[in-house]
């Protein structure tokens, strides 16, 4: 299911990988360039780390190409202090707000925004239902499967919703929070996906 939040996020999808550095716009106009450095894939199968480079990530913004962590993809995003203060202000409708539940994140990302920085969500995009990818529908505005929609993922093979930092919404099948995969700055900009510190 797609709407115009949607068509406009993938259209904002960062394009970029080591091996294309320069390569910016390569799909679309306006695309901005977001360096990443990865790991052979041979390196990647067996789970290693991988690490990404958000210096270019505005806000509003998921980042693309979509890294993959041990197989999965992972939800890179900058939400603004709207968002933010949205997620702080409507927890009414979650099941587990304040991330109670083990093994859905770190202890570091056990808070209102289950994030280490406030302002980037990193998420590994697939439902806890069934394993489907949820799609963001970000905007604040009435959707078909939710009138009072404040923001989110949303997976449409059997309805769970999630807010802008993964939280499930009470009532849907999918049962947990979305899984916060470890992760550490190397600086403001760069991000380790797959390791809880430099040194771990
Ligand atoms: S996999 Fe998401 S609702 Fe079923």
């Amino acid at each position: 299911m797609n709407d115009g939040t949607v068509n406009k996020s993938r259209r904002r999808f960062l394009i970029g990988s080591t091996s294309v550095v320069g390569a910016a716009g390569a799909v679309g106009a306006a695309v901005p360039f977001v360096g990443s450095w990865n790991p052979s894939a041979k390196a990647l199968a067996a789970g290693a780390p991988i690490t990404i480079d958000i210096s270019r990530l505005e806000p509003g913004e998921l980042l693309g190409p979509m890294p993959a962590w041990r197989g999965q993809p992972v939800f890179v995003m900058r939400r603004d202090e709207a968002v933010l203060s949205n997620l702080r202000d409507n927890t009414s409708h979650l099941a587990d707000p304040e991330s109670k539940k083990e093994g859905q994140q770190p202890e570091y990302a056990r808070n209102e925004f289950r994030s280490r920085k406030p302002e980037i969500m990193i998420l590994v995009g697939l439902c806890t239902h069934l394993g489907c990818s949820p799609q963001l529908f970000a905007k604040v505005e009435p959707q078909d499967f939710d009138p009072n929609w404040k923001g989110g993922f949303f997976c449409p093979c059997h309805g769970s919703m999630f807010d802008l930092a993964g939280r499930v919404y009470r009532g849907v099948p999918a049962p947990d929070n979305l899984v916060v995969p470890p992760h550490y700055y190397v600086n403001d900009n760069v991000i380790v996906i797959g390791l809880d510190a430099e040194n771990s």
